[in-house]
């Protein structure tokens, strides 16, 4: 476990440009930085991180949080994971304090997977170039295919001796457990028979790294031309390793995909491999499987141009339609290179000169448009059965691509090559995004929405962003002054370490905001009804009590309780809209710019929470009053009844800009 004031160290030192930059191209937009979300599908920006507050928000989807949240989500890194990764980052060292049994146990499952991972990948390198069969096989194997040493080594290949159990013995011997070696897929166990042995023995290792450059598994190729045995063997799927979520290659291209932006796709490794040798590195290999939305996630992160260089077999042009489809549905721009018959990329890169085989995925890259018609009019010849469905075919391709001036073009450059006009294409095309259309209506009318007024106030205010599923149940367990306690909340976040002004008993007195709004509810002895935002609140009054100095806001939006993190990332995001619909009630709305504003907006804030407190307070005595049978009783109610009737009319004076009851 970390220790607390490292922890401390770690957030202050981190900036979360940097940490969410080296996986969201960002851009600076005023404030803030946008991107597309890593985290959802879409097209256009609403992604937004903030520098200075240390968070990152997406408009679309609602994911929030601080750095550390944001490698957990992303790399799928456990909470000391995400710390441990920055700490190395920032370079702050780190002292682990002892883990009980338990805790580890818990803790250290995907970690024992990731570290088996790590150290199988550096005993098969180990095996290719310093033992004697890894040279002689594997890493003659390799140099045979034209690989260069430090390719080899770039790539951390390696080789699996043909030695039955040799790899799972030794990891044994160095204290990996078996159980982990089989969850890894490493080593198959054989029930029956009780034995254990090396799933990759007698292969090359081509190991498959997460963005990050760890390695999640292994693809491995059997050297001989034997039919009998599979080329490739896999790692199966793990607690890290999923096949169709990573891209093979992706963690070396990523930033030549950035800086060329543009992302070359392979089917096979050693295509990747090849090509990255020879100085095109921004490419990535989809390995064989049918390329799956989330890989196109992957890719769009860093650029929305894919050049599609595919075998010119029909198995090839097949991949590629079912990859262009899905590509355009995900609104990339698409182009594909065929290679002569009998050529990958691997080979026909080793055939031409760098400059030349540069020169021709640069040139030959055509429109996936011109090159689906050229190829399906080439089938269709004069058959007009098959010109007819080849049309339906193109029109298809062309409906999934989401922008319509996009559409159009395309719609113009087909009907030139079909030798058909616009307008017949047209109708087709309408009728086709109609049909899609309706259909998707009628699918989102099964869909129950959860009633619009679940997170909203008794008015009808609405917030400006949508908040996701979890943010709306917390919202949903509101109560009537939900939207005054969030304004609190949200003043003490945004605002909490400004100045205020305000006349305590006519005399102008200066404070922090924070100071000020603790201060003055804790004297009232205010509750919040909602426990989120009474948890926040504590931990401002915590932190001023007893250490006489504001919590930092990572404190918060690093928070152990997700609820906290949540509603502090979207009101720490969402700090001019605290409620939309104020500013025609007469409240104003704060603004750091302005004094007076924010002065304003602060007194507006605590009177309306304590006017709506004290109503409830009234109900609360009313309600006595009616069912006490006991007149003194009554009496006493009657009086504190009175008395909370005057609080609230002084109250409601001061406020009297706020419509009350
Ligand atoms: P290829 O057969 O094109 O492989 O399959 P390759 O990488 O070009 O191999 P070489 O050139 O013959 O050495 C493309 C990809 O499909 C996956 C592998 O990831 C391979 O790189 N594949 C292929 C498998 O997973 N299993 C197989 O049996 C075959
Ligand atoms: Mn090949």
């Amino acid at each position: 476990m970390i220790k607390q004031e490292d922890i401390a160290k770690i957030l202050d030192a981190t900036e979360i440009v940097d940490v969410v930059g080296a996986f969201v191209s960002l851009k600076k937009r005023g404030v803030n930085y946008i991107g597309c979300c890593p985290f959802h599908n879409e097209k256009t920006p609403s992604f937004s991180v903030n520098p200075s507050k240390g968070i990152f928000k997406c408009f679309g989807c609602g994911e929030g949080g601080n750095a550390v949240n944001f490698l957990m989500k992303h790399e799928h890194y456990t909470y000391p994971e995400a710390l441990r990764f920055l700490a190395n980052k920032y370079g702050i060292e780190i002292q682990e304090v002892v883990l009980n049994d338990e805790q580890k146990h818990a803790q250290d499952e995907r970690e024992a997977l990731f570290h088996v991972t790590e150290f199988a990948q550096k005993y098969f390198a180990d095996i290719l170039f310093n033992d004697t069969d890894g040279k002689a096989i594997g890493l003659s194997y390799f140099l045979e295919r034209d690989l260069t040493e430090s390719t080899i080594k770039k790539w951390g290949l390696g080789y699996c001796k043909d030695k039955y159990s040799d790899f799972t013995d030794y990891a044994k011997k160095n204290g990996y457990l078996e159980e982990v070696l089989i969850k890894s897929g490493l080593t198959i166990s054989k029930e029956e028979n009780h034995v254990k042995y090396d799933r990759f023995r007698g292969r090359v290792i081509f190991p498959i790294y997460n963005i990050g450059g760890r390695p999640l598994g292994f693809t491995a190729r059997v050297l001989s031309s034997e039919k009998t045995k599979a080329k490739y063997v896999n790692s199966p799927e793990s607690d890290i390793y999923s096949k169709g979520k990573v891209l093979f290659g992706l963690h070396l291209a990523k930033n030549e995909i950035v800086k060329q932006d543009l992302c070359y796709l392979v089917e096979g490794n050693m295509d990747a491999i090849m090509l990255s040798q020879n100085n095109v590195e921004n490419v990535v290999a989809t390995s064989g499987t049918a390329l799956t939305v989330d890989q196109i996630r992957l890719i769009k992160r860093y650029t929305k141009n894919v050049t599609i260089l595919y075998d010119g077999d029909s198995a090839g042009i097949k991949a590629a339609f079912r990859a262009i489809d899905l590509f355009l549905e995900n609104g990339l721009n698409i182009k594909i290179v065929l290679f002569p018959d009998g050529e990958d990329p691997d080979s026909y890169c080793r055939r031409l000169p760098q400059e030349e085989f540069k020169a021709y995925i640069r040139d030959k890259a055509e429109n996936f448009i011109l090159f689906k018609t050229h190829l399906l009019l080439e089938d269709a010849k004069d058959d007009p059965f098959k010109r007819s469905s080849l049309i339906k075919e193109i029109i298809h391709t062309i409906s999934l691509i989401p922008d319509n001036i996009e559409r159009a073009a395309y719609v113009q450059q087909c009907s030139s090559k079909l030798n058909m006009q616009e307008e017949v294409l047209n109708n087709e095309l309408n009728k086709l995004l109609r049909q899609r259309h309706f259909n998707q209506k009628k699918q989102e009318g099964d869909i129950v929405e959860p009633p619009a007024d679940l997170f909203l106030d008794n008015d009808t205010e609405q917030s400006f962003i949508t908040p996701k599923q979890s943010e709306k149940q917390i919202l949903a367990e509101t109560f009537p002054d939900e939207s005054q306690e969030r304004a609190i909340i949200s003043l003490l976040l945004n605002y909490g370490d400004k100045e205020t002004t305000q006349l305590i008993q006519d005399k102008e007195e200066t404070y922090l905001v924070a100071a000020f709004l603790v201060g003055d509810i804790v004297t009232d002895q205010i509750e919040f009804d909602n426990k989120t935002y009474q948890a926040i609140f504590d931990i401002y009054k915590s932190y001023l009590f007893e250490k006489g100095e504001l919590p930092s806001l990572h404190i918060i939006t690093n928070n152990q309780d997700k609820a906290i993190q949540d509603i502090a990332t979207t009101l720490l995001f969402n700090n001019y809209s605290v409620s939309p619909l104020w500013e025609t009630k007469g409240i104003i709305i704060p603004d750091p710019e302005s004094q007076d504003k924010l002065n304003q907006s602060i007194k507006d804030c605590l009177l309306s929470l304590k006017i709506n407190k004290l109503e409830r307070k009234i109900n609360v005595v009313k309600d006595k009053i009616k069912q006490e049978t006991n007149e003194d009783d009554v009496l006493i109610l009657l009086s504190e009844h009175k008395t909370l009737l005057k609080i609230k009319q002084i109250i409601a004076q001061e406020l009297n800009r706020i419509v009350t009851k």
